[in-house]
């Protein structure tokens, strides 16, 4: 199974109609729309990149699949995500999304990095309800990976959340999935 299945699996364990989601970095669109899938026209989805044309992305294939009305999208830094959601959510996220590294079909050289990745994923865990959880993929191919994924397997380590780990394949730098749920 590809680690993008394994999180989509373990999130729905986690998600219902009506419960409410984030995407850290929605990229493509593609957990978005799983997501959104998964809440209905009850729930919602807050989605977030710092970039346009991911953002635009996002939304074209929202509205494609006639799920936009369930969606807020914002270009903006994951590391402010509070800023921009009710106050009165926090406590009350079912399930975060966050596939690190670059878009797939953008600049390469446009990429998370371990200062904002930690500090949203902290806030997230803060905003989780019992039992959210969160998904995390670190790739260490690109420039500042490496790093990155030592971070947030830090952060989980020093927090000491109750955390999966899934390996891409057994090569060295391979892709990492991380299962967090809050108890
Ligand atoms: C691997 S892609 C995400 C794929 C996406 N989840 C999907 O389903 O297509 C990583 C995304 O993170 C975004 N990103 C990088 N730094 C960010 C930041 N500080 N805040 C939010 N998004 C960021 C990039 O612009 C890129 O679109």
């Amino acid at each position: 199974m590809r680690l993008v299945d394994f999180a989509k699996s373990y999130i729905k364990s986690s998600v219902a109609d009506g419960s409410l989601c984030i995407d850290l970095t929605c990229g493509n669109g593609l957990d978005t729309l799983f997501l959104s899938k998964l809440v209905k026209k009850e729930g919602k989805v807050y989605a977030f990149d710092i970039q346009e044309q991911a953002v635009q992305f996002t939304r074209n294939l929202l509205m494609e699949h006639k799920c936009i009305s369930q969606v807020e999208i914002f270009q903006q830094c994951h590391g402010s995500f509070t800023e921009h959601l009710p106050q009165e959510l926090k406590g009350e996220i079912s399930a975060v999304m966050v596939n690190l590294g670059y878009l797939p079909k953008g600049n390469h050289l446009i990429t998370t990095n371990p200062r904002t990745t930690c500090a949203s994923l902290a806030k997230a865990y803060d905003w989780l309800s019992v039992n959210g959880v969160i998904s995390v993929i670190t790739y260490q191919g690109h420039e500042g990976g490496i790093e990155e994924n030592t971070a947030v397997k830090n952060l989980i380590s020093e927090s000491q959340w109750d955390c999966t780990t899934e390996f891409g394949n057994k090569k060295p730098g391979s892709p990492i999935l991380y299962m967090i749920r809050k108890k």
